[in-house]
């Protein structure tokens, strides 16, 4: 049977789009490694959002390229693929196929025709792409994720996504609840639904508050996430449905790019620093308790020292559980690209320290408030390093306990005893 090996960089999307590659692939036979070394097929899924992504990812060719045997096939897939194309062929020349997030369909025929040493790319967007028919090859048994909505039609002006990922598009509700229906019947007991503006669902028919309120009582299902969510698209209704349905989870990331009204503007987000904030006071009404984590670019052209300390005041006033804090990085084709004064490398990774150093004292200052409190996880595994079992609350706080094999994929009680600021020790509770 022919080995495929995988490699998935950036966001959860892509470790769904990679479950779905290995689904089909499974159909004709392949198997998965996790050793290049004799895999037959080695793909990587990439990432575009930043350059630094993009160039690890080639930094990785290189390396996985002398594993490569007589027949064997390379291949680049993902969002770098798709915004390189062709051009790819041609600055890799270890690289087999290039193929984009609409054309992992075509997968058998491309791998077939690169063992007859035709070197080919497929960048076509498909609107009605949804894999509906493809059973991905999952690899947690518990917590699995779902994408729900592909392409994004906003148009921030930093961010290569809508070039990457095509237009917006929502599969039918009944495919979203029949999918996770037969997981839960497998036993899979959490699911984290994906899109890159999730809230925005539609499916012509049903908005993500229905989808929330369906996905959210189907039997065996005792934790629903969804990233992730644009800011502006929590509209009532959608904030009723959270509020009405217990298994959805004390948990929402909610990218903010910014705490300056004018560099909002400037990154065409569709909301203001007050608009945000209201939807933080709303989200928190309709779940207490609720976690929040955030994404911040730092360095966006034009951005001063007073804009900057705009998004240190915002992350201070909101409090942000954690954050994922980036440079701001050119993405060619992007309208950011002919903004005016540029922000010089020296100062982004001045800003970007500062920034880290703010939100790492505000998640410790919180979560040493939380030792004693108890919590309900979910138990994922054996923890990385160590003898312990990593579990998870609803609010997305990782804590490490001890206990048998036994209890992974199963929900305990635990009281925190102590935390290193970003993860907790924990003790069962009877
Ligand atoms: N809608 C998607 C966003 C995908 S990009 C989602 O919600 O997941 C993920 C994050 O990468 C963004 O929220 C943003 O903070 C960051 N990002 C996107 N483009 C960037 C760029 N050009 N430079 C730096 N960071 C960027
Ligand atoms: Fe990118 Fe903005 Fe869409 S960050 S993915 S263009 S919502």
């Amino acid at each position: 049977m022919p080995r495929i090996y995988i490699e998935t960089y950036g966001c959860q999307m892509n470790v769904s789009d990679s479950e779905l590659m290995l689904g089909v692939l499974a159909q004709e036979g392949y198997v998965r490694t996790d050793d290049p070394a004799i895999a037959d097929v080695m793909l990587v899924n990439t990432c575009a959002v930043r350059d630094h992504a993009e160039q690890r990812v080639l930094g990785r060719m290189g390396e996985l390229k002398r594993h490569k045997r007589p027949g064997d096939v390379l291949g680049v897939v993902g969002c770098m693929a798709q915004r390189l194309g062709p051009t790819l062929l041609e600055r890799v020349p270890q690289v087999d196929l290039v193929i984009g997030p609409d054309g992992y369909r075509g997968l058998p025929e491309l791998i077939a025709r690169a063992r007859g040493g035709e070197r080919a790319a497929e960048v076509d967007f498909k609107a009605w792409e949804h894999y509906e028919d493809v059973p991905p090859l999952r690899a947690d048994p518990f917590s699995a994720f779902v994408t729900v909505q592909r392409g994004c039609d906003y148009r921030c002006t930093f961010c290569i996504v809508p070039m990457t990922r095509g237009p917006e598009r929502s599969r039918k509700l009944a495919d979203v609840v029949g999918e996770v229906t037969s997981l839960a019947t497998a036993g899979t007991t959490e699911v984290t639904l994906l899109g890159q503006t999730v809230n925005s669902y539609h499916d012509g028919t049903h908005d993500f508050a229905d989808l929330l309120q369906a996905v959210g009582v189907v039997p065996g299902i005792r934790r629903v996430r969804f990233t992730s969510p644009y800011p502006t698209d929590f509209t009532p209704r959608v904030l009723a449905a959270m509020a009405a349905t217990p298994t959805v989870c004390e948990h929402v990331h909610l990218p903010v790019q910014s705490g300056s009204s004018r560099v909002l503007k400037r990154m065409l987000r569709r909301y203001d620093r007050g608009r945000f904030l209201e939807v933080v006071a709303a989200l928190r009404q309709a779940l207490p308790g609720m976690a929040l984590t955030t994404d911040i670019i730092v360095g966006f052209p034009g951005e001063t020292e007073d804009e900057f300390q705009e998004t240190l005041s915002l992350v201070a006033d909101v409090g942000f559980d954690d954050a994922f804090t980036f440079k701001y990085s050119v993405r060619e084709g992007t309208p950011a690209v002919r903004l005016k004064d540029h922000v010089t490398e020296e100062i982004q990774a001045e800003r970007l320290g500062r920034l880290i150093a703010l939100v790492r004292s505000g998640a410790k200052r919180k979560n040493v408030g939380l030792v004693g409190t108890t919590h309900e996880v979910l138990v994922e595994g054996r923890a990385k390093r160590g003898s312990l079992l990593q579990a998870r609350t609803r609010t997305n706080k990782i804590a490490l306990v001890e206990g048998p094999d036994e209890w992974i994929g199963t929900y305990r009680r635990v009281r925190f005893t102590g935390t290193t600021g970003s993860t907790f020790a924990a003790g069962p509770v009877s």
